[in-house]
């Protein structure tokens, strides 16, 4: 088999870029290990930036997104038992954020990708990728048994955090940056109304908790546990409970709770690779980078790292320039670090850390304080949640 790009992983990143890729006329082929069942079952993340969804537009799989999706102009921060509103509308001049599940965004992609009759090879066992440091890589994997090879151009390492590729580097050509949190999130989705009609970020001694959304019929709440705790441990009625602890008494009155549709515990991690290109060989997405959920902005940096991709490929192939490619990596770290510092920041802010004793406690409530109370303090935290410009801190 012959491409022009080979995707290595269907996630959201490499279903994307396959996305903008075939609109400009190029041909890729998709390697996923799972099936597209597994793929879809995955829950994750569902606040959406401008910038994504203009890309998702951009790949012409915008429409059910507009249908169904949720616009939020600004969110709620609950700190001493009490809830203030972050105006984004107001702090960021007209700017919101779209809460749409990933696996909305993932269906979407996918349905648009089996529609224009683009090759998906699912449940490829034993992928592997080969001479990525010459003009011919290849990309080897079995599927009924068979073995496949593929010739291309170039590699697209698009096969999250566990993935092939980066692991193909050799250790010496890539440096890794980690940071990895002492405690985790479990997560309830279920078929209930969401206690408030934007999202609540909530400070509390028992420790951080979210009141999230995928649609006005079904939420998604989360609690910060112990990373010891089992997710056996926790039945949905210990679940509900501890929630109603860490809430204020008016959403404690107004939440409705129900069975569990799906209950996991995930661990919290910031983690950067650089750099993200290696010959031809291109990292994106959870490939190259994690940052912890506070935030939502795992999808979001995918989405930008793939625009910046697909944009360096295109102009390789139509103007034969490689100045997208020989950038690539340079433009996307900068942007990545930018969304962990702040995802770090905002993690650090709102859970609780045990080690940092009282004090800690006191600290974290002063700065929520002065943040809820200055323009400047709100204002920052407001225009890195709805994302940064894509052109941020470049000169004109
Ligand atoms: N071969 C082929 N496919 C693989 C391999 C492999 N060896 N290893 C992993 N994959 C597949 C996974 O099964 C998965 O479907 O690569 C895909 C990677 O998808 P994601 O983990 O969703 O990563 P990405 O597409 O970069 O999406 C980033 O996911 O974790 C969230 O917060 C993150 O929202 C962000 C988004
Ligand atoms: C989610 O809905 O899953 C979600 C929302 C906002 C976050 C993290 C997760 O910051």
């Amino acid at each position: 088999m012959r491409t022009q790009v080979a995707i290595i992983g269907a996630g959201p990143s490499g279903l994307l870029l396959g996305q903008l890729l075939h609109k400009a006329g190029i041909d890729a082929v998709i390697v996923e290990r799972q099936s597209g069942e597994y793929v879809l079952g995955r829950i994750r993340a569902g606040v959406l930036e401008q910038v994504t969804m203009d890309l998702l537009d951009e790949a012409g799989v915008g429409q059910r997104m507009h249908q169904e999706g949720l616009i939020h102009h600004g969110f709620d921060m609950l700190f001493k038992g009490e809830r203030h509103r972050i105006n984004l509308d107001h702090l960021t001049g007209g700017k919101k954020v779209m809460v749409y599940g990933q696996t909305e965004v993932t269906r979407d992609l996918m349905e648009a990708r089996q529609a224009a009759g683009l090759t998906t090879v699912y449940e490829a066992n034993n992928v592997s990728i080969h001479d990525f440091g010459t003009e011919k890589p290849r990309v080897r994997f079995e599927k009924d048994g068979q073995s496949h090879e593929i010739e291309c151009d170039f590699i697209a390492g698009c096969d999250g955090f566990h993935g092939v590729c980066r692991a193909s580097v050799p250790q010496s050509a890539i440096k890794e940056f980690e940071k990895v949190y002492p405690f985790g999130w479990l997560g309830v989705l279920s078929d209930t109304p969401p206690v408030h009609e934007e999202l609540i970020y909530v400070n509390s001694p028992r420790g951080f908790a979210l009141c999230s959304q995928r649609s006005q019929t079904r939420s998604r709440y989360y609690l910060q546990v112990p990373l010891t705790d089992k997710v056996e441990q926790w039945s949905d009625q210990a679940f509900w409970d501890e929630l109603k602890l860490r809430l204020d008494p008016q959403a404690r009155d107004q939440l409705v709770s129900g069975p569990s549709i799906e209950k996991s515990i995930a661990p919290l991690r910031s983690f950067v690779t650089e750099p993200m290109r290696f010959g031809r060989l291109f990292l994106a997405g959870d490939a190259a980078h994690i940052v912890p959920p506070t935030g939502a902005k795992g999808l979001n940096l995918a989405a930008t790292d793939v625009k910046y991709l697909s944009t360096a490929l295109i102009e390789y192939f139509q103007e034969k320039s490689p100045a997208g490619i020989d950038h690539y990596s340079e433009r996307c770290l900068r942007r990545i670090w930018r969304a962990e510092r702040f995802s770090w920041w905002f993690t650090s802010l709102m859970h609780h850390f045990p080690e940092n004793g009282d004090i800690g406690q006191k600290l974290q409530e002063a700065e929520l304080d002065y943040i809820i109370h200055s323009d400047a303090g709100s204002r920052s935290v407001a225009e890195n949640y709805v994302g940064l410009p894509l052109n941020f801190g470049e000169s004109a």
